[in-house]
């Protein structure tokens, strides 16, 4: 009787999910900047990702070769590679999700803002294509300086009439997947039953875990969590440093954009209490920006407007 019990419960459990008795809706998600050190092994997990119907791979160049190597995966989604700015428009139409790896990575002795005058070029023309062919996209936004990036897509989509910022999403995951990992190593507890919020924005010391809200608890002494907070402060500069001039995190932050588009998807599937750290416009303090726990109610229907809510962290 119990493992009845506990499989009347999956059941249910995956019902409630969409998953058991429902079809799962389609979805297409557009990776721009796909041929890239990122956009791979993101390409690679998107299409692992059952959630997924229609794979849209964008770069500048590459992307037909990265296309017909995903393509031939035995999982649910189509893939089309589409390259140079004349196919971008077919790329992105009728995307649900648009994430975006593309632009220039650091190099050792470099801060994220040093990527700013690249960066912003390549965030600005391609949000203006989001804004006319996929306005109602969620867009998650990975390049480089988050926290300019995020606010120059939100007036690219305010000068396009579009902006929506329940949509816009500054992708601050990778923050908070090492957060959890050094949480974990410090605090001697298996690292998938680890949770640790992580705030502020994505650059230096405006990243901030909150280590005093991980949960399982451990009492951890305060030299120990200012080593935490200062490594996953500096997380991005020890992989810069690593890589010795060959570019900043492209396996791990692959994984963290798809924990984050997973989110995104479930949420636009009504998929109840999904919650990740993101950097989004915010009003929880006097900056517009700022990254904290968002919470994706979900929407009456499938396809209508997600509502966010940003919870102050307790
Ligand atoms: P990369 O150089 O390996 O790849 C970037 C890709 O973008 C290339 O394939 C390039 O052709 C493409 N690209 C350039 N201009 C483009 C355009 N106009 N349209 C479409 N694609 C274009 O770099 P990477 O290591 O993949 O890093 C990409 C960005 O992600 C960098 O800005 C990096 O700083 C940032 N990043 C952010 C996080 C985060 O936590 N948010 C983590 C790691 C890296
Ligand atoms: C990271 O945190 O790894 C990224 O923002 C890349 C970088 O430049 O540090």
């Amino acid at each position: 009787p119990s493992l009845l019990r506990s499989l009347r419960s999956a059941a249910s459990h995956l019902s409630r999910r969409g998953y058991a008795t429902e079809p799962v809706p389609e979805r297409k998600v557009a990776v721009l900047g796909a041929a890239g050190g990122i956009g791979q092994p993101l390409s690679l997990l998107m299409k692992l990702n059952p959630l997924v119907s229609s794979l849209s791979l964008y770069d500048i160049a590459g992307t037909p070769g990265v296309a017909a190597d995903v393509s031939h995966i035995n999982t649910r989604s189509e893939v089309v590679g589409y390259q140079g700015e004349e196919e971008l428009g077919k790329a992105l139409e009728g995307a649900d999700v648009v994430i975006i790896p593309a632009g220039v990575p650091r190099k050792p002795g470099m801060t994220r803002d040093d990527l700013f005058n690249i960066n912003a070029g390549i965030v600005k023309s391609l949000c203006t294509a989001i804004a006319k062919y996929c306005p109602h996209a969620l867009v998650n936004m990975i390049s480089n300086p988050v926290n300019s990036t995020v606010p120059i897509a939100a007036e690219v989509f305010k000068k396009a009439g579009t902006y929506d910022e329940k949509r816009l999403f500054g992708v601050t995951t990778l923050d908070v997947v090492r957060a959890k990992t050094f949480y974990a190593g410090k605090a001697n507890v298996p690292v998938a039953g680890v949770n640790v919020p992580v705030v502020g924005g994505h650059a230096g010391i405006t990243i901030l875990p909150l280590f005093s809200q991980a949960t399982p608890k451990a009492n951890l002494d305060d030299d120990i969590i200012k080593a935490l907070t200062k490594r996953t402060q500096d997380g991005g500069t020890e992989v810069v440093e690593a890589k010795a001039g060959k570019g900043s995190a492209t396996l791990s932050m692959a994984y963290a954009g798809a924990l984050f588009a997973d989110a995104c998807l479930k949420g636009l599937n009504g998929v109840p209490d999904v919650v990740e750290c993101s950097f989004v416009q915010s009003t929880v303090t006097e900056l517009p920006f700022f990254a904290s726990k968002v919470i994706e109610l979900p929407p009456l229907h499938t396809f209508q407007i997600l509502r966010l809510s940003i919870l102050w962290p307790v």
